[in-house]
């Protein structure tokens, strides 16, 4: 196999581009992904908007820019594809915060629970799990399970205490959490709204209810995005991870979008250090190579499959991803 060292001289982008159109290969990009990363995407979207472009392509080949376990629900949802990650230690801490061994033993130490994830964990805790939720769905999808019906809500427990609080539910919370949305200060966010008294503030419900309640909307972040867009307001606050942003200043270049800060008083500590392990010349190197690739073992992926298909068949209709096909060609 050809070396990982990648001429400096090459234009990645063009490069990018004609080996995608010789592999039959579509990106599909996160709003937490580098800028250009997103700008050469073929969609970029939210977790269940990329869930469903994963489900629904005719390409062969699926390159994953984002996480590991977005990509492991390409695979689970497209076994017949190969799907590649640029960089396969794109872990997440919820991911990490919840074992498969352990999230067994509490599920089976509870048999009158039916069990909720959130789709930010492995593919063996999804084998586990009766029901898939994104944070685009979930409210929707809690709404339609029987008031009587005890609940399991992994591993996100900001997300889950959000979703408890908002529809009045009692919930079994696993204790994980996402290390990005928990470094937002809730000091340092008073004070920015005393800055800028006219700013709504948007914000992620994997952030801790401390900064939920400053928010004026919380949701996913393609919902987010629609917010920041359709507000009437000149400047927002957005509690989520900056990659976001990117979007928000290509439609409206004339708003001014801060990120919310962490203790230090800035935001930059709020990169996911995961999501930016995918650079362009991995991303290269992944088409070049079609590797890593996502490979599942057959038993897990299809117990995973279930809840997945569930999540699919309850979750509302919406647009799909955003399609930046026409300006990537
Ligand atoms: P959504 O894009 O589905 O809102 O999820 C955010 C996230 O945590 C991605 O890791
Ligand atoms: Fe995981 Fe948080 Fe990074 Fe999303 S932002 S991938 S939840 S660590």
């Amino acid at each position: 196999m050809a070396g990982k060292n990648v001429d400096p001289t090459m234009d990645l982008v063009e490069e990018i581009k004609r080996l995608r159109k010789e592999k039959n290969a579509v990106i599909l990009a996160h709003y937490y992904q580098a800028p250009e990363i997103q700008d050469i995407a073929d969609f970029v979207g939210d977790s269940l908007d990329l869930s469903r472009k994963a489900a629904e392509t005719d390409a062969e080949v699926i390159v994953f820019c984002g996480v590991r376990f977005m990509a492991e629900v390409a695979k689970i949802l497209s076994p017949e594809k190969t799907v590649v990650l640029p960089d396969l230690d794109a872990g997440c801490s919820l991911e990490d915060s919840c074992p498969p061994d352990e999230f067994k033993e509490f599920v089976e130490a509870h048999p009158d629970h039916m069990v909720l994830s959130y789709i930010n964990c492995s593919a063996a805790v999804k084998a586990l799990t009766d029901i898939i939720v994104t944070s685009s769905n979930a409210e929707h999808i809690v709404s339609q399970i029987p008031e009587d019906q005890k609940i399991i809500f992994a591993p996100d427990r900001h997300l889950g205490g959000y979703l408890s609080r908002k529809l009045n539910r009692d919930m079994l919370l696993w204790q994980g959490t996402c290390i990005v949305h928990e470094l937002f200060s809730e000091k340092e966010l008073i004070k920015l709204k005393a800055k800028h008294p006219e700013a709504p503030v948007a914000a992620h419900p994997e952030c801790p209810d401390n900064i939920i309640q400053h928010a004026d909307h919380a949701g996913s972040t393609s919902s987010i995005l629609k917010f920041a867009l359709e507000s009437e307001a000149d400047t927002l606050i957005i509690a989520t991870e900056p990659g976001i942003i990117h979007q928000m200043e290509k439609a409206a270049p004339h708003k001014t979008f801060i990120g919310a800060p962490g203790a230090d008083g800035n935001c930059s500590c709020n990169t996911c250090p995961y999501m930016a392990l995918n650079t362009m010349q991995k991303l290269y190197l992944c088409l070049r190579d079609l590797g890593p690739e996502i490979d599942l073992d057959e038993d897990t992926r299809v117990a995973a499959e279930k809840p997945l298909r569930r999540m699919l068949e309850m979750s509302p209709t919406s647009g799909p991803a955003k399609d930046v096909s026409a300006i990537s060609e």
